[in-house]
């Protein structure tokens, strides 16, 4: 018997053949006018992108960690401040927190929705917090620093529970930057405002990365920041370029951190296929809900009624999920775990002084969670094999031969 083809964790070769020519096209146009930094090109897709997340403003940067770090910079986190995070997100958020000069703290999650929790928040700031009397600043009461800034994370593709976390945020005059890096083109319901809106038009601020795996990916480093606040795009455009406003006039020491032209070019002509791939990705997202609907011992994705999620990835939980990583390896099934440690438990952030136990729903999460297969393009006779792949482990009658035996084939 010939050996099952691979079925990879993210096909990123197939959408780079299709769009070739448009891609090549792009190149080409950039060296024909040598304008790689910045310029015409780089506008246009922050127009574009503007215009996507239902924004006023977009700027363009070199990756998702330049733009969480400038947001957080622009809107004034450092200094020591404090800025809450969850622990189970890709380290970029809290590398971002730290470099702006501010100090993470984490709150931990839902166990639904894997995003933060906005009843810890309350928590921590009711329990963890008090507001000084002559500055009306929230401080921590273990640490005695201000906290200045919630950086919520839509983790996964979808939204964390805005409605709450910016009543909570408001209440205590806190900058709120969303970590919208996972999730273009996600939609959260507002029930305060009756309406849906978009991930990155939430907040003060948002950071996008266009890392290739990315919803929307670049072939190579790109991000962008998304704010209505044009004082504080004015001030990141600065920090991406050095702090200068006009050519060798510095206001403020800033970074190389702006976005090329020819990333721009590429994520102009990818953006025009957001929507489709979103799309295709929904549909896989309920197809895996159908195949893997009640098997026993394995949690799905839940989408809470706000939520119009864009599943960058497709996690699961098990209780065992190493040996059902190495199940689907065998099986030739490509998976990954995002991610294996909390971020309170890294080695990185020892000098924070949490352990474990602090934080029991992302721990938990983290031991259990692995994400399938999931991309544009994902064809349904794969994600059966995913799904067989899923239920032969857990000991239940393989999809395949049921739909086999029902004579579906
Ligand atoms: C949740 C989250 N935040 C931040 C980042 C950082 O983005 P980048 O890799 O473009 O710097 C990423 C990307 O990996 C991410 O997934």
């Amino acid at each position: 018997m010939s050996e099952a083809y691979r079925i990879p964790f993210l096909d990123l070769v197939k959408p780079h053949k299709e769009l070739r020519e448009e891609l090549v096209n792009v190149f080409s146009s950039v060296l024909d006018i040598a304008g790689f930094i910045g310029g015409p090109v780089v506008e246009a897709f922050e127009r574009e992108f503007a215009a996507y997340c239902g924004v006023s403003h977009c700027i363009g940067v070199g990756s998702g960690t330049d733009a969480l770090r400038f947001a957080l910079m622009a809107a004034g986190v450092g200094g020591g401040d404090i800025a809450v995070t969850v622990p189970n997100t890709f380290i970029a958020t809290t590398e971002a927190i730290s470099q702006a000069g501010a100090r993470p703290v984490f709150v931990d999650i839902d166990e639904g929705t894997y995003n933060m929790d906005p009843q810890k928040l309350r928590e921590y700031f009711e329990s963890g917090c008090r507001v000084d009397s002559e500055t009306g600043h929230l401080i921590d009461r273990k640490l005695g620093r201000r906290v200045a800034a919630v950086v919520p994370v839509h983790l996964y593709g979808q939204p964390a529970d805005m409605d709450p976390i910016l009543e909570l945020a408001e209440r205590y005059n806190l900058i709120v930057i969303e970590d919208a890096c996972q999730a273009h083109g996600a939609e959260y319901f507002s029930k305060k405002d009756g309406c849906w809106k978009k991930a990155g038009s939430m907040g003060k601020a948002a950071a996008f990365s266009f890392y290739p795996g990315k919803n929307l990916g670049a072939c190579g480093e790109a991000g962008a920041v998304t704010t209505n606040d044009a004082d504080l795009a004015h001030t990141i455009q600065m920090l991406r370029d050095h702090g200068q406003a006009q050519k060798y006039y510095h206001d403020v020491e800033g970074y190389n951190g702006r976005l090329d032209a020819i990333q721009a070019g590429i994520l102009r002509v990818k953006l025009q296929h957001l929507e489709v791939w979103t799309e295709e990705r929904r549909q896989s997202a309920i197809r895996y809900r159908e195949l893997l609907a009640s098997t026993e011992g394995v949690v799905l994705p839940s989408e809470p009624a706000y939520s119009n999620g864009v599943y960058h990835l497709y996690v699961i939980r098990v209780d065992d999920r190493v040996q059902l990583q190495q199940h689907l390896a065998g099986a030739n099934i490509g998976t990954a775990i995002h991610y294996p440690v909390p971020l309170h438990l890294q080695k990185a952030y020892v000098g924070l002084g949490y352990q474990a136990g602090d934080f029991p729903v992302a721990e938990r999460c983290a031991a259990e969670i692995v994400s399938l297969p999931m991309f544009p393009g994902l064809r349904k006779k794969d994600q059966i094999r995913v799904a067989d792949g899923v239920q032969s482990f857990v000991g239940r009658a393989p999809v395949g031969a049921l739909a086999a035996s029902a004579g579906r084939g």
